[in-house]
């Protein structure tokens, strides 16, 4: 098998070069701790997820990710190979990948996260910047002679890349994403509305408004002073108003990025536009807020949440590429 993986905070996204996407999840492992034995895998991705407030408390639900980055190797391993079974991969079936990994990944991060996956029996593995796949799975070629500028907001972190012919030229990072901007419309709910609302509550509306439903919103939560249930309706434009203070500060983050390129560079990306991907740059208002702070156009990806994953995969056929980009 030939696989393209992103390992992401809030999601797992696994490309067969031949197939297309094998695993589309969220990060989550339901685990019996070993107790001095190995741990045992109980559950990956949508059902681990299901389990998490219902298990009994001697499993422990785990994000075996913090930040796109491996914290335990072990789960780690684990967690990949239960991944991989899922996406159809044999026993004895040779595995070959390419990993994303966040920008601002250092050596070793990267270095633990391949370890985990050669453990877990992928072999060669490569990893490469995410920003850098997902340009790829968006159709763009990093080994051009012009500079393409990508900005991708997943659910823990965000970043903005530079790069051209081979090389990375600029890039920032924030360590804020969807998962804030969860907080921020569960904060909004309660200080404008009086409502209180869980967290999946307030994730589900904050991805409910899309172009075709511009209806208003129905939201179920408790009241704020009484504490009894209550429903109330919210317009999707409230919803951008909510996440706004996040996206300025991922704005404010990301924005440097501009200011380490050199006027040929920014004449590049004037006219290309900046690509932007990751499930969070669908909140609606998004594109919009992200033009007007940073004065240039930009370009919403095709497939936003699937691309890191896509462009993985095809980067796995193109050494020139993996030669260019490829950390290990
Ligand atoms: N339609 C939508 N509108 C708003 N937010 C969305 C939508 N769909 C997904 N999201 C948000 O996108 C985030 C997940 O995006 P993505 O899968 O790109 O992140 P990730 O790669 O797992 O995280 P990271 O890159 O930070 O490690 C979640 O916070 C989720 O709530
Ligand atoms: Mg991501």
């Amino acid at each position: 098998m030939d696989l393209g993986i992103d390992l992401g905070t809030a999601t797992t996204v696994v490309s067969d070069g031949r197939r297309g996407i094998v695993f589309d999840e969220p990060s989550m492992l339901l685990l019996r701790p070993g107790g001095g034995r190995r741990a045992r895998i109980l559950a990956v991705g949508r059902e681990a997820g299901e389990l998490v407030g219902r298990a009994p408390a001697r499993f422990a639900a785990v994000r075996p990710l913090h930040d796109g980055v491996v914290t335990d190797l072990e789960t780690a391993r684990l967690y990949l190979r239960a991944v991989l079974a899922r996406a159809g991969r044999r026993a004895w079936s040779p595995t070959r990948a390419v990993i994303g990994v966040p920008a601002d990944a250092t050596s070793l991060e990267v270095r633990a996260l391949l370890e985990a996956a050669e453990e877990a029996s992928i072999r060669p593995v490569t990893a490469l910047d995410d920003a850098v796949a997902g340009a790829v799975g968006c159709g763009l070629d990093p080994l051009e002679r012009r500079v393409h500028l990508v900005i991708d907001i997943g659910g823990g972190s965000a970043a903005a890349v530079a790069f051209c012919y081979g090389g990375v030229l600029a890039q920032r990072t924030s360590k804020v994403g969807g998962i804030e901007m969860t907080g921020a419309v569960a904060r909004y709910l309660r200080e404008e509305h009086q409502l209180l609302v869980g967290e999946l509550e307030a994730e589900r509306v904050k991805t409910a408004p899309t172009a075709e439903t511009d209806g208003p919103l129905v939201v179920h939560g408790r009241d704020g002073a009484t504490g009894r249930p209550r429903l109330v309706t919210m317009q999707p434009a409230e919803v951008t108003t909510a996440v706004r203070p996040v996206v300025d500060e991922i704005v404010r983050a990301l924005g440097g990025c501009l200011d380490d390129l050199p006027p040929q560079a920014l004449a590049d990306v004037l006219a290309e536009g900046v690509l932007v991907f990751g499930g969070a740059s669908l909140v609606p208002g998004l594109p919009q807020q992200l033009e007007t702070a940073l004065g240039l156009p930009v370009k919403p990806a095709e497939e936003p949440l699937t691309c890191v994953a896509e462009g993985a995969a095809r980067a796995l056929r193109n050494r020139p590429l993996l030669a260019a980009y490829g950390r290990n």
